[in-house]
């Protein structure tokens, strides 16, 4: 059986021959179908990228009918149980996991870049105090790119790795400070005999503890959110890192956009809006009404769907068995209750069954998030930290690929014919 697809265009009676790889044909390969010699050639139309695969990319596996995720090979589930953040992070960036010393040096290089200058700080005092985090997490990124002007190299392996790993080591730095900045509380400097969690609760919530020891339960939970969120193959966020970078712009700015698109509702914020959603609904008793709102489509059940799992997302189904940890630790958080309900009802009703819509990463992460004592803004946040290792590695896939180029998709053009501009006293 031959690897090919034959297409019959009905407007000539032509047929054509293409190559199928990897259960692909390629986009360009239709260009040679025209009904004339002049004719620009057939286009594939696919808005928001429901059906076409933008790279080819051998960093994360998502099967999302059988709700399979795995970076470099290695499932989710293994890496929370065993692994931690940063050596998750290494994992993708270098494609196999490290050994001792390698895991040591690589550890040592982030904690030794977790210091932002002095200059960050007075760039923080232009915000009013509540001013979003995110918001403020988009302009650090790019205004670190004005820092560190030798990062527009972006051909130069050593200086790509340097940067990849000033970026890893400086988010929870960044946001930490985005935080105190809000509450006016004093910033807290990045304590390296701390781990990479450890750190950024102590950046968060250190008072006057002249040692502030993050609690190991909460700390470890932390890492393992770390983990579940690093990477997820070509979402809005990746794609626009993807995106910006393939104009080669530097990695602090090609980060600001993914940042800027993880920053909304439907994609980061989406943690952010779970618990607004719970906290409108109030108790358990509204559910049914809510549901049936859903279902009329006068709003979203927030948490959630998604566009390539079909199934339980098993990033999902790894939170809500480390909220019980984080639980026995903080108290249980009064919105678990609601959500608990909302997604027993959501789950055996008809509506969302036929959709295929299941809980996503971001139902139940905001309840731990909010536990731990972390205020609803800081939440897409707290996905971004993490999310950085997956950017950075996609990006140095991009621009490694020698397939790839500037990304440029094409358009369908639906608008006037040529016509002559109107003076505006005949208008
Ligand atoms: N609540 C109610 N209905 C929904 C939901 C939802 N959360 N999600 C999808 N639907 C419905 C749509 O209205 C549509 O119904 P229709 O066929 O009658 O028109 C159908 O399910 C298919 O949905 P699409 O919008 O086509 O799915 P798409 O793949 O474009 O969207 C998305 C995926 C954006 C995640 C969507 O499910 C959503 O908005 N969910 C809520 C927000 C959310 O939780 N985002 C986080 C995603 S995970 C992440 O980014 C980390």
């Amino acid at each position: 059986m031959a690897d090919t697809l034959t297409i019959t265009d009905n407007r000539t009676g032509k047929t054509y021959d293409l190559p199928i790889a990897d259960g692909a044909i390629r986009a360009a390969d239709l260009r040679q179908i025209k009904v004339a010699a002049d004719d620009f050639g057939l286009m594939s139309y696919d808005p928001a990228f429901m059906n076409t695969a933008s790279c080819r990319s051998a960093i994360t596996y998502l099967d999302g009918d059988a709700g399979i995720l795995r970076y470099r090979g290695y499932p989710i589930e293994q890496l929370a149980e065993q692994s931690t953040y940063l050596e998750v992070a290494y994992l993708l960036m270098h494609g196999e996991l490290p050994n001792a010393t390698q895991l040591a040096g690589w550890q040592h290089s982030v904690t030794t870049h977790t210091f932002v200058h002095e200059f960050l700080k007075r760039a923080l005092e232009g915000y009013r105090y509540d001013a979003h985090p995110m918001g403020r997490l988009v302009a650090f990124l790019a205004t670190l790119s004005t820092f560190y002007t030798d990062a527009k190299d972006i051909r130069d392996p050593d200086i790509r790795k340097q940067h990849a790993v000033r970026i890893i080591a400086k988010m929870p730095t960044i946001a930490a400070w985005a935080y105190r900045h809000s509450l006016g509380r004093p910033y807290v400097y990045p304590d390296n005999s701390l781990s990479y969690p450890g750190n950024f609760l102590a950046m968060m919530f250190q008072i006057a503890e002249p040692n502030y020891k993050p609690n190991p339960v909460l700390e470890r939970a932390l890492d393992v959110l770390f983990i579940l969120h690093a990477d997820h193959e070509q979402n809005c966020s990746t794609s626009a890192a993807r995106g910006v970078g393939s104009a080669e712009s530097d990695p602090y700015v090609s980060l600001a956009a993914a940042s800027a698109a993880l920053y909304g509702p439907l994609h980061g914020g989406a943690n952010e809006a779970v618990l607004r959603m719970l906290r409108k609904i109030g108790n358990v008793k509204a559910i049914p009404a809510f549901i049936e709102s859903v279902k009329k489509g006068e709003g979203k059940l927030m948490g959630f769907g998604h566009r390539v799992y079909k199934n339980y997302d098993p990033r999902a189904k790894v939170i809500k068995k480390l909220a019980d940890d984080v639980f026995e630790v903080t108290g249980k958080n009064p919105l678990l209750e609601i959500a608990l309900e909302l997604e027993k009802i959501a789950l055996s009703d008809d509506y969302f069954i036929k959709r295929k819509l299941y809980p996503n990463v971001d139902f139940y992460s905001g309840l731990i998030y909010q536990a731990m004592g972390f205020p609803m803004e800081m939440f897409p946040v707290l996905f971004a930290i993490p999310r950085a290792s997956g950017w950075l590695s996609q990006w140095m896939e991009m621009l490694d690929d020698p397939e790839q180029k500037i990304s440029r998709p094409r358009q369908i053009y639906t608008g006037s014919d040529a016509r002559d501009y109107v003076p505006m006293s005949k208008r």
